[in-house]
C-alpha cells in the first residue's frame, strides 16, 4: 500500500538555551504536493527544517520517511533519505564552477572521470527543467536567480524526492519567481514534494496545495490552500488581523534633503552603470525607486552613500555638495543606510546585538565620553531598542548569528533609525520580514517621514514601493524612465517603464516638481 505521506515529523521538540524553538510540532507532507510552511520571524520554520535536514538534532520526537522511521543525524543521512535543501542563505563556493559545486562533498567528488559524468548529468538536469545553466560557468559570475538554480541542481543531482526551499523567493525578481514556480510545478508533477517557506502570502496562495502555520514554535493550523484566504493566513500567523494600508499625509513642497544631479557612475556590469541620473528627495517625503533588480539600484544606493565613486554629476545633502565627503562623515552629518545585504554590510554576526547596535556610535557620547567607553550605557540603550523594535528573543547580549533572519534585520533598522538621521536610504528594508514586522517597518519609516526625514526607498517589491512612497521613480538600465504618484498610474504604465519605455510626465501631476 502506498503511504499517504512522504514525510511525517511527530512531536518534534527543540530547545535552545532559554528558548523552545519547536514545541511538539507535527508536520506531514504528501507526495506530489507543495506544502507551505508559514509563520512569523522566529516562529521556528528554519529550525524545523534544519532538524529534518540533519543540521540540528531534535530533543524529542520522530521522523518518518514514506512510513519508515529514520534517524537523521547529518545532512548525509538526510540526502540518503531523499531530502534536499536550499538554504535561506546560499552555501555555494563562488570561485568554483557550477559542476564543481554540484559534486562537492560527494565521494570521489572531483576525480576526472566524475567530472565528465557530472558535467553531462548537470546538462541533462538543466535541459529537463529548463534551467539554462552552463556547467562550466563560475558561480561568482552568476545572477542570484541562477545561483539558486545551482542549489536546486545540487539537490536534484543527489536524487531528492523532497525539496526544502527556505525563503527561495526573497532574493528573486518577480520574473525569476515565476520561473521558479514553473520548475516547482514540474517537480511535483513527477510525484515529488516541496516544502516552501515564504513570507509573501500571494506566493503561498499561488504555489502551494496545503499550508502549515507555526506560531512561537507551535503548530497552530494545517489548511488546504484553496479553502483559505490571505487574510485568514495572516491572522493565523500573527494572532491578530494585519491591515497593510496606511494613511499617507500629503507632503508640502519642502526643500530637498538629497538631490542627485546628472550622475554618471560605472556599474558592476555595463547595463547597471548610472547614466545621467537626476532625482531628489524632499524633507518629509518618501521616494520609491522601482525597477527590476540589477538595473542600477545597487549603484544608485552606493553613489548616494559615497560607497561608489561617480564620474560626473553632483550629490547634494541639504543643499550642500557632498561628492568628496566620506561615507562615515555622511553618516555623522545625518544620513542613514539600511543596506541590502545585512549579512555582508549590515551586521557583524559574531558581535552581540548590543555591539551591532552600537557599530556606528560607539566612539561618541553617551557611549564614549572623553575617551572612556561605557559598556553599561551601551547595554541600557540596546535593551531599550530591543524592546522598541520587538527583537525576538528580547536579548541584547547574545551574538546576532543566533537570531532568525527577520530579527537580524530588525537589529539593523533599530541601529539606523535610532541615530535620528535626516535622510534614510532604505534598500530592501523588509526583505525576509514577516507581515507583522513588515507593517512595523513601514509604520516606522512613515513616522520618520512625519518628522521631516527624507527617505529613499529602493525595493524590488513593487507592492511595497506603491504602498509607502509619496512618489516613485522607475529605473531601467541605469536610467530614470519617469516618475509617478502611486494610485495615479496604471500597472500597465508602470510595467512599461520597468521594461524600458520612457514616460512623459503628465502636466500638473507632480505637485512639487
Ligand atoms: N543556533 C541557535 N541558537 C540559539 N537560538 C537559535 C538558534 N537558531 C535559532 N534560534 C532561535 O530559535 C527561534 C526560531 O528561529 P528560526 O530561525 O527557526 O525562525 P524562522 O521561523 O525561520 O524565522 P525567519 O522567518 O525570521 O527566518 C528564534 O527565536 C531564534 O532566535
Ligand atoms: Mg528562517
Amino acid at each position: 500500500m502506498e503511504n499517504e505521506y512522504i514525510l511525517e515529523m511527530k512531536n518534534i521538540v527543540k530547545c535552545f538555551p532559554g528558548l523552545m524553538a519547536s514545541r511538539n510540532v507535527n508536520f506531514a507532507v504528501r507526495p506530489g504536493e507543495v506544502h507551505a510552511l508559514l509563520g512569523e520571524n522566529g516562529a521556528g520554520k528554519t529550525t524545523l527544517m534544519n532538524i529534518l535536514y540533519g543540521l540540528y538534532q531534535q530533543d524529542a520526537g520522530e521522523i518518518f520517511i514514506t512510513g519508515v522511521k529514520r534517524n537523521i543525524r547529518s545532512p548525509r543521512d538526510a540526502i540518503a533519505a531523499g531530502i534536499g535543501m536550499v538554504h535561506q542563505h546560499f552555501m555555494l563556493v563562488p570561485t568554483l564552477t557550477v559542476m564543481e559545486n554540484v559534486i562537492l562533498g560527494l565521494d570521489n567528488g572531483l576525480k576526472p572521470l566524475n567530472r565528465r559524468q557530472a558535467t553531462e548529468k548537470v546538462l541533462q538536469l538543466s535541459s529537463k527543467f529548463n534551467f539554462k545553466i552552463d556547467p562550466n560557468a563560475l558561480v561568482r559570475d552568476l545572477s542570484v536567480g541562477a545561483q539558486q538554480r545551482v542549489e536546486l541542481i545540487k539537490a536534484l543531482y543527489r536524487g531528492a524526492e523532497l525539496l526544502i526551499l527556505d525563503e527561495p523567493t526573497a532574493v528573486l525578481t518577480p520574473l525569476e519567481v515565476q520561473e521558479l514556480f514553473v520548475i516547482l510545478r514540474q517537480f511535483v508533477a513527477m510525484g515529488k514534494s516541496v516544502i516552501f517557506i515564504s513570507h509573501k502570502l500571494w506566493e503561498v496562495m499561488e504555489i502551494s496545495n496545503r499550508v502549515t502555520v507555526l506560531r512561537t514554535g507551535e503548530r497552530v493550523n494545517v489548511v488546504d490552500t484553496n479553502r483559505t484566504t490571505k487574510e485568514e493566513l495572516a491572522a493565523m500567523m500573527v494572532g491578530r488581523n494585519v491591515v497593510m494600508d496606511y494613511d499617507k499625509t500629503s507632503i508640502p513642497c519642502q526643500d530637498f534633503r538629497i538631490e542627485l544631479k546628472n550622475i554618471n557612475a560605472v556599474g558592476d556590469v555595463p547595463v547597471s552603470s548610472l547614466k545621467n541620473v537626476s532625482l531628489g528627495v524632499r524633507r518629509g517625503e518618501i521616494v520609491g525607486v522601482a525597477g527590476v533588480d540589477g538595473n542600477g539600484q545597487k549603484e544608485l544606493a552606493e553613489a548616494v552613500m559615497g560607497l561608489r565613486s561617480i564620474q560626473e554629476g553632483k550629490v547634494l545633502f541639504d543643499g550642500k555638495e557632498i561628492n568628496t565627503i566620506s561615507t562615515r562623515e555622511r553618516m555623522t552629518m545625518g544620513m542613514a543606510h539600511i543596506p541590502e545585504d545585512r549579512l555582508k554590510q549590515g551586521l557583524v554576526l559574531d558581535f552581540t546585538v548590543a555591539e551591532n547596535m552600537a557599530l556606528d556610535v560607539y566612539d561618541h557620547p553617551p557611549l564614549t565620553v572623553k575617551g572612556v567607553f561605557y559598556p553599561g550605557v551601551m547595554a541600557e540603550l540596546s535593551k531599550q531598542l530591543v524592546r522598541e523594535f520587538d527583537v525576538r528573543p528580547p536579548r541584547h547580549d547574545v551574538p546576532v548569528r543566533n537570531f532568525s533572519g527577520g530579527n537580524q534585520q530588525k537589529v539593523v533598522l533599530a541601529r539606523e533609525i535610532s541615530r535620528e538621521p535626516q535622510f534614510i536610504l532604505a534598500v530592501q528594508p523588509t526583505r525576509g520580514l514577516d507581515i507583522g514586522a513588515t507593517e512595523f517597518v513601514h509604520r516606522r519609516l512613515l513616522a520618520e517621514k512625519e518628522k521631516g526625514v527624507g527617505i529613499l526607498l529602493v525595493s524590488a517589491d513593487l507592492d511595497e514601493v506603491l504602498l509607502v512612497s509619496d512618489r516613485v521613480v522607475v529605473i531601467y538600465e541605469g536610467k530614470i524612465m519617469g516618475e509617478f504618484i502611486p494610485g495615479k498610474a496604471s500597472m500597465t504604465e508602470i510595467g512599461l517603464m520597468m521594461g524600458g519605455t520612457k514616460r512623459v510626465n503628465k502636466a500638473g501631476e507632480c505637485t512639487c516638481s
